[in-house]
């Protein structure tokens, strides 16, 4: 079962990257990692041929990590830039799906399922689970990771499982 861990962080090698090869870990899946920061200004050329590589990377992956800070509420308009790039109901289609926001504070803990999960299932993905959101400064060793994938690491696993018989 192949995983891809889509960060869209402005900042390279951050902890957002760090809590999605975490996830991916405790899920016992193997992780490509895909910093959008990396695709540069073709994040805005619509015909830049490595954009349309990295969609394509994504789009063989049985399970996508979607992970971003938290900015202004949401995540960042980094990652929205390059989900743009997918197209509407068929980009994701068959895919399952997983957001995955850190913040500073509690106060958006509803992010990830409010604001990142639409947009993923907008473009076709399976979302089975709830989207994990995770404070920066605690992540590494509070429980919510533990709960996570407690509750719904089963859950993933079988739908991305039916995925690769289909
Ligand atoms: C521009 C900006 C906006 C932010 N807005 C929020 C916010 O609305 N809510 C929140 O909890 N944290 C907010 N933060 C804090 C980041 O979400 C938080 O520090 C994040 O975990 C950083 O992840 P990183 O270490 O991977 O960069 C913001 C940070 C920046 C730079």
């Amino acid at each position: 079962m192949k995983a891809v861990a889509v960060i869209g962080n402005p900042k390279p090698a951050s902890r957002t990257r760090d809590a999605a090869e975490r996830l991916a870990a405790a899920l016992g899946l193997d992780c490509e990692v895909l910093e959008v920061a990396e695709l540069g200004a073709g994040l805005l050329d619509r015909d830049a041929p490595h954009v349309t590589a990295a969609v394509q990377r994504v789009q063989a992956a049985d399970v996508v990590i979607a992970a971003s800070p938290t900015y202004k509420g949401t995540y960042t308009g980094l990652l929205k830039l390059f989900l743009d790039r997918f197209p509407t109901a068929t980009g994701l289609a068959g895919q399952v799906a997983v957001p995955l926001m850190l913040g500073a504070g509690p106060a958006h803990a509803l992010a990830p399922e409010l604001t990142l999960k639409p947009v993923l299932v907008e473009l076709g993905a399976t979302c089975p689970a709830q989207g994990l959101y995770q404070l920066d400064s605690t992540y590494t060793s509070d429980s919510a990771l533990a709960r996570f994938t407690g509750q719904w690491g089963r859950t993933i696993l079988s739908a991305a499982t039916l995925r690769t018989e289909r």
